[in-house]
């Protein structure tokens, strides 16, 4: 088969890497990264399956265009993917399934904004309704931030319209989880589950970002856990859509909390997440094209296995992210670090340089995922290549996977 996978970051390459072990892949935009990149738009891409990596395209429905021309597509029409489009709407799906989730309200004034916030216990979270690039939540324990927080986003000032009508919602606390679930508008199957880090730097302080690495498989949630949040978040949310008319066939990404009176649901993204995805697909054993291509038809086949061992994955950043980036810094030593056994290299914010060169071209630049037989092994060999690379303003946390090493050891 023929793969065409759209977007241009690291989860695209992981996509790509994992998918070429079956198939020919061609990447589109990709980047200078990315071997088989192809700068042609998909539409004048000839492939059997497109999978689209990204939630601009989804929301833009580039999936339904595809589609339209008769193409198989794994990824759900802008339909479906305002699900990651607007908080707002995804709560009120969350809500009409019976989906256990954060107390929350939308508001577009302040005055109820802060009346809202009032009613909360301590922990306040606000975020954009629209797609804000992972950087649209704040969560605080100052209700003088969480209102200033509301005036920048209703005034625009923060993320423009993507935040003049915002989510509040109450605080939750617990483990996260992120668990992509494969489906094919009538079934949903679950990868093998991974943990996300949010915040910029180690034990999670700073901004929220898109995420700074990833680890599979997440010790806390064994497989009751997964099947507690197929049962009750995944297949209702299915079926709510189709409720709706909605023929949802992509990755349903669960992004939960595991909260003391179990899991609740913080989010749904459209798409394979970034970094999981790194972390998730490097240790599939069986093939990935023909799960996609089953789903995309509306006929999955069969349940993906994984290996036995674990991957940690660790994001190298630009200088100044997730704020302010500087870009055009060098990058030495991929090559290096690709040798490391068991460890693999995803291109992200990468550009081209001078003579062949790669220099730094956004935020997240590079993802450094370990493979090992045990969380401790993967994630001496993701750090073990992330110490051969370098450039000017480089970092990363050095704690990814640390306490789950920690609680294995125990
Ligand atoms: P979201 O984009 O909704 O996934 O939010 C990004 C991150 O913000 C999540 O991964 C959590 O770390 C945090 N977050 C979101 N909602 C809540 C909540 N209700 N309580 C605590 N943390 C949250
Ligand atoms: N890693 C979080 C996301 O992909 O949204």
């Amino acid at each position: 088969m023929r793969v065409c996978v759209v977007g241009a970051g690291g989860r695209e390459h992981a996509l790509a890497e994992v998918l070429r072990r079956h198939h020919d892949v061609v990447v589109t935009p990709g980047n200078p990264g990315i071997p088989g990149s192809s700068s042609e738009p998909a539409t004048a891409i000839d492939a059997d399956l497109y999978v689209i990596g990204p939630e601009a395209p989804l929301v833009a429905g580039l999936a339904d265009e595809l589609r339209a021309a008769g193409r198989l597509v794994f990824g759900p029409g802008a339909d479906g993917a305002r699900l990651e489009g607007s908080k707002a709407w995804m709560k009120e799906v969350l809500v009409d399934a019976g989906v256990p989730t954060a107390r929350h309200g939308t508001f577009t004034a302040i005055d109820p904004a802060f009346a809202f916030l009032d009613t909360l216990d301590g922990l306040y979270v606000v975020k954009t309704d629209g797609l804000a690039a992972g950087k649209g939540v704040v969560v605080t324990t100052s209700l003088d931030e969480a209102r200033d927080a509301v005036r920048d986003y209703l005034s625009g000032a923060a993320f423009g319209d993507a935040g003049r009508t915002l989510v509040l919602e109450e605080g939750l606390t617990g483990p996260e989880l992120s668990v992509l679930a494969v489906c094919d508008g009538q079934r949903a199957v679950a990868l093998a589950p991974a943990q996300d880090f949010k915040r910029v730097a180690d034990g999670d302080v700073g901004p929220n970002t898109g995420g700074m690495g990833a680890y599979s498989p997440v010790p806390v949630a064994d497989p009751s856990v997964i099947d507690v949040v197929m049962r009750d978040g995944v297949e209702p949310t299915l079926a709510a859509l189709r409720a709706r008319g909605i023929d949802y066939r992509g990755v349903l990404y669960a992004g939960l909390m595991l909260t003391p009176t179990g899991p609740k649901m913080l989010e749904y993204n459209v798409r394979f997440g970034d970094p999981e995805t790194q972390v998730v697909l490097p240790r599939l054993t069986s093939d990935l094209g023909e799960l996609l291509a089953s789903a995309a038809a509306g006929a999955l086949v069969g349940a993906p296995t994984f290996d036995d061992g674990a991957a940690v994955t660790v994001v190298c950043a630009a200088e100044g992210y997730p704020r302010e980036v500087r870009t055009g810094d060098r990058i030495e030593g991929l090559d290096a670090a690709r040798a490391v056994p068991g460890a693999m290299v995803f291109c992200a914010g990468v550009g081209a340089g001078p003579d062949g060169t790669l220099v730094t071209a956004g935020g997240r630049v590079v993802t450094v995922t370990g493979m090992g037989a045990s969380l401790a092994a993967a994630r001496e060999t993701a750090y073990g290549a992330v110490a051969r690379i370098s450039w000017p303003g480089m970092h990363h946390r050095s704690d990814i996977a640390a306490a789950a090493v920690l609680e294995g050891a125990t």
